[in-house]
């Protein structure tokens, strides 16, 4: 990375560290996205796993909420679904109440059964023999758009690489027509960004590419449902008992979920693990001298990136939690990125280590009922298009800043400048 800019980030972190020990705990509210943004979340974050673990925020313009950041904290949460709820009428999954009039119900902010009926329906596609029939499709479509990168000039790796492979993979996992598979990204941003993020101009135009979305699905949906299974996501939910009958807001909640789902979470890893490498150039130096050290270093860029920084649970009863009441009908935030930096669970937490012993070992995918469903095909794209990279490029060169994304929900990049020397 270049050195002016290095030293201008670390100008910030200092500063950040001696803002966030010198507020009072009762100042804090870590979902203000602008921390994320500006990466700066960090001492604030250290700060409440030291002193208040479990910790209450009165100050957001959102509405208050209990913090959860340390990683055992967040197991217990994750593992008691009866007293801490995803469900969407109780405002949803994420730190920001959704209103269930406007909202797509989906399975991941239901609780059982429903949820573990509709779940049950796209597993059989996360199988290990339909990894293994997906994978050789994966590993051409990543080889071609690696070949086809600039070499010796400026590019944003996010547009470039990891938009395009994600999408190319959330094509092939719904069969989605190829030359319009674009449209799945936009509409995953759409489903997602906050008002102020500059990704839509406003409500209506939002609303109107959503009943686009809505209206492909539904089309696909129905002559998938005419046709013989096959092992797509949407021919599996038309095929499958406890979907083909759901009415059209809940297919289509259970669709964005999927796209949304596969798609800010793959594509931000992707990105942060060419960061992640720059950063720690004698981590790439290691992974360089022993490519094999790929299977480990995927779960650890997972980890290191967390990219959906929180899930959030609504109490339905009163409990105890690290030490503090939990009245029925307050919101409960566990911060990923907080427990996965948690020294009492990982050892050296704060480093990027490659060839971590324990490196799958992180609640990225959260924990539980609802813990992630695709895991395996997100670990599966990373390594494929890893091991292509190894094969082609010495090094890629992070040449600028990154430009996060303005969210404390989904953690990621806008931009990426990379260079490419050989
Ligand atoms: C690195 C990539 C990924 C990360 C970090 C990630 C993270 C997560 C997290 C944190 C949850 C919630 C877990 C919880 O509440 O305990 C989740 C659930 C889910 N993810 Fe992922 N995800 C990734 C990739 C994918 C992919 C590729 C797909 C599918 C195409 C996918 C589909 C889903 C679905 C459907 C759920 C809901 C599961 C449920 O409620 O039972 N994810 N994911």
């Amino acid at each position: 990375m270049q050195q002016a800019s290095a030293k201008a980030i670390s100008d910030a972190q200092r500063e950040a560290r001696t803002r966030a020990y010198a507020m009072p705990l009762s100042q804090f509210h870590v979902g203000n996205p602008e921390l994320f943004r500006t990466d700066t979340l960090w001492p604030y974050f250290e700060r409440l796993r030291k002193e208040e673990p479990v910790h209450w925020c009165s100050t957001s313009p959102v509405g208050n909420y209990w913090s959860v950041t340390k990683y055992n904290d967040i197991v217990q949460v994750e593992t008691r679904p009866e007293i801490f709820s995803s469900d969407l009428r109780l405002g949803g999954i994420m730190l920001r109440d959704v209103d269930a009039r406007y909202e797509w119900p989906s399975f991941i902010a239901m609780d059982d059964p429903g949820h573990a009926e509709q779940r049950g329906a796209v597993q059989p596609l996360f199988t290990p023999p339909e990894l293994v029939k997906m994978a050789a499709l994966i590993r051409e479509r990543s080889a071609s758009v690696l070949d086809n990168l600039p070499r010796n000039e400026t590019f944003n790796w996010v547009e470039r690489v990891s938009i395009e492979l994600t999408t190319q993979m959330l094509a092939t996992l719904f069969d989605f027509p190829w030359d319009e598979r674009r449209k799945l990204t936009r509409w995953s941003d759409v489903a997602t960004a906050l008002p102020k993020s500059g990704i839509y101009a406003n409500e209506e135009q939002r609303q109107a590419e959503l009943a686009e979305c809505g209206t492909t699905f539904a089309r696909l949906f129905a002559e998938r449902a005419k046709a013989p299974v096959k092992s797509d996501l949407i021919s599996l939910m038309a095929h499958s008992q406890a979907t083909r009958g759901m009415d059209r807001e809940n297919l289509l909640g259970n669709l964005i979920l999927l796209i949304v789902g596969g798609n800010d979470t793959t594509r931000n890893s992707m990105s942060g693990s060419v960061l992640a490498l720059n950063e720690n150039p004698e981590q790439y130096d290691k992974l360089r001298a022993n490519p094999a050290l790929i299977a480990s270093f995927v779960p650890e860029v997972i980890r290191w990136q967390t990219p959906l920084a929180h899930m959030r649970r609504t109490a339905t009863q009163d409990s105890e939690l690290g030490g503090k009441t939990i009245r029925k009908g307050e919101r409960v935030v566990m911060w990923y990125v907080s427990g996965n930096r948690d020294e009492e669970v990982i050892e050296d937490a704060d480093r990027f280590i490659i060839d971590r012993r324990s490196a799958h070992n992180h609640l990225s995918f959260g924990f539980g009922i609802h813990r992630c469903v695709g895991l395996r095909v997100a670990e599966m794209q990373l390594r494929i298009i890893w091991e292509e990279i190894m094969k082609r490029f010495t090094r890629i060169e992070v040449v600028g800043e990154p430009k996060r994304v303005y969210s404390s929900f989904v953690k990621g990049y806008e931009v990426l400048p990379v260079r490419i020397s050989n």
